[in-house]
């Protein structure tokens, strides 16, 4: 496995593109599958969790030409998919198994799903306990865990009341409402990511949605059609470009095309409260979505608390936040965020083995951490362990820029979960 040695930087300027939005490119890609006709998506992602799901949906029939980040899908329609051969590999992409699970239910084929080994240890009971409440059999390494076996076939609508706030959870039961009798209906507990609702209507689905609600409508008339689509830029990904920027007094980074849907853009909230200088230009819409450009330049964090209901709206970009304690006034404290455990990996411990590694001074809680700050002393370089996690790599490789001495990521190469070119692009924005 591959190591990569990052040194100190003294400021971060110039422009950078991240790369396409994953959650969105999943999204556009299974939807795409199951249109009527051909879609065009542009700029889709680069990340190793896409073409997994783009893998899954040329499993199941549709046909999927990839050039770049031009990715064509063409589909059959909404029951347009087939029973595929090999069971579907979802790689380490949670949204891919949580999402697909939802369309398959909808399937009068039997399918079976499994991950990697990080991935077959996430919980999916989640998403079994409505699906079979619609209607679906489906089969689970210990109720809760992949591989599973997804047994489709008629489902019917149902009102369900998340008990958690989660989108892939929200998506799954959305998706599966595409092919049940009567109405399906979501509540949230609170608001997280939309981009499942926006791309529905984009690809001809109406969707009712008031307050937390969100409604399908099951009247046997749905029919989506094939798109010509952009994805915007990946603000979790423009996270990490952020944090870098603002570690530097001489910094002026120019970020472009990045997606600011407002179910995204709590981490710039966060960001400005602890007294980072970020402006938004350039804003335009790109078929349901916000994309702008953005300009940041160098700031003294002040740091701060990141809680409750802003935890899941912000739960990607965490790792970057903790990691970013130790350069803060305050410190960082986060919490309410167990679901951090169970992501790529437990991310909390993950993170706080690693910023101790780095000399920072950490108190791990069952559902967060505390990060001192500036006062606890300088970070060192380090020898970082990701634990197989793109965005704990990618998190300490910029905190490495702000340490005294070069700092070593283990197994760097599995940023290519998300960015696949992150430390290239870093490598050109930062300044020795
Ligand atoms: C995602 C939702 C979030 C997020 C994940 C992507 C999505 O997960 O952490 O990276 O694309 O819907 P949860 O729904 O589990 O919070």
């Amino acid at each position: 496995m591959s190591k990569k040695t990052i040194h100190p930087a003294k400021a971060v300027a110039g422009g950078v593109a991240p790369p396409g939005d994953k959650s969105i490119s999943h999204r556009y890609a299974m939807l795409a599958g199951i249109a009527e006709g051909a879609s065009e998506l542009s700029n889709f992602a680069l990340a190793a969790d896409c073409h997994s799901t783009l893998a899954c949906m040329k499993a199941l029939g549709a046909e999927v030409k990839v050039d770049k980040s031009l990715v064509r899908v063409t589909g059959h329609g909404l029951h347009g998919l087939k029973s595929s051969r090999r069971a579907l590999d979802a790689g380490n992409s949670g949204t891919t198994i949580r999402l697909l699970s939802g369309i398959l239910a909808g399937q009068n084929f039997i399918t079976k799903i499994a991950g990697d080994g990080s991935l077959n240890k996430r919980p999916m009971k989640r998403i079994l306990t409505p699906l079979r409440e619609m209607g679906a059999q489906i089969l689970a390494r210990d109720e809760n865990f992949a591989p599973l076996e997804i047994h489709g076939g008629k489902l019917r609508g149902i009102h369900y009341e998340m008990p958690m706030a989660s989108a892939q959870v929200k998506s799954a039961v959305l998706l599966a409402g595409l092919f049940a009798e009567g109405d399906t209906i979501v509540l949230e507990p609170a608001r997280t990511r939309d981009h499942t609702e926006l791309a529905l209507e984009e690809f001809g689905v109406p969707i009712e949605r008031h307050g937390l609600t969100t409604r399908i409508r099951g009247d046997g008339k749905i029919k989506l059609t094939g798109r010509k689509i952009e994805v915007p830029g990946d603000l979790s990904s423009a996270v990490f470009f952020i944090a870098a920027a603002s570690l530097f007094p001489e910094s002026s980074l120019h970020i472009q095309g990045v997606g600011l849907n407002p179910t995204r853009t709590a981490v710039l909230d966060v960001f400005a409260r602890m007294g980072a200088t970020i402006e938004m230009l350039s804003l335009r819409s790109a078929q349901g979505e916000v994309i702008g450009d953005l300009a940041v330049k160098g700031a003294r964090l002040k740091g701060g608390v990141i809680e409750r209901a802003e935890i899941p709206l912000v739960i990607d970009e965490l790792p970057m936040l903790a990691a970013l304690g130790p350069f803060t006034e305050e410190g960082i404290e986060i919490r309410d965020a167990a679901e951090l455990r169970v992501k790529e990996s437990d991310r909390i411990a993950a993170l706080a083995e690693n910023l101790r590694r780095m000399g920072a001074k950490v108190e791990e809680r069952p559902d967060g951490l505390k990060v001192e700050g500036r006062g606890a002393g300088k970070l060192h370089g380090a020898e970082i362990q990701p634990h197989g996690d793109h965005r704990i790599a990618m998190a300490f490789a910029v905190a490495a820029l702000g340490a005294e001495g070069p700092t070593t990521i283990r197994d760097a190469e599995c940023a290519g979960v998300s960015y696949p070119t992150f430390y290239d692009d870093l490598a050109r924005v930062a300044e020795a």
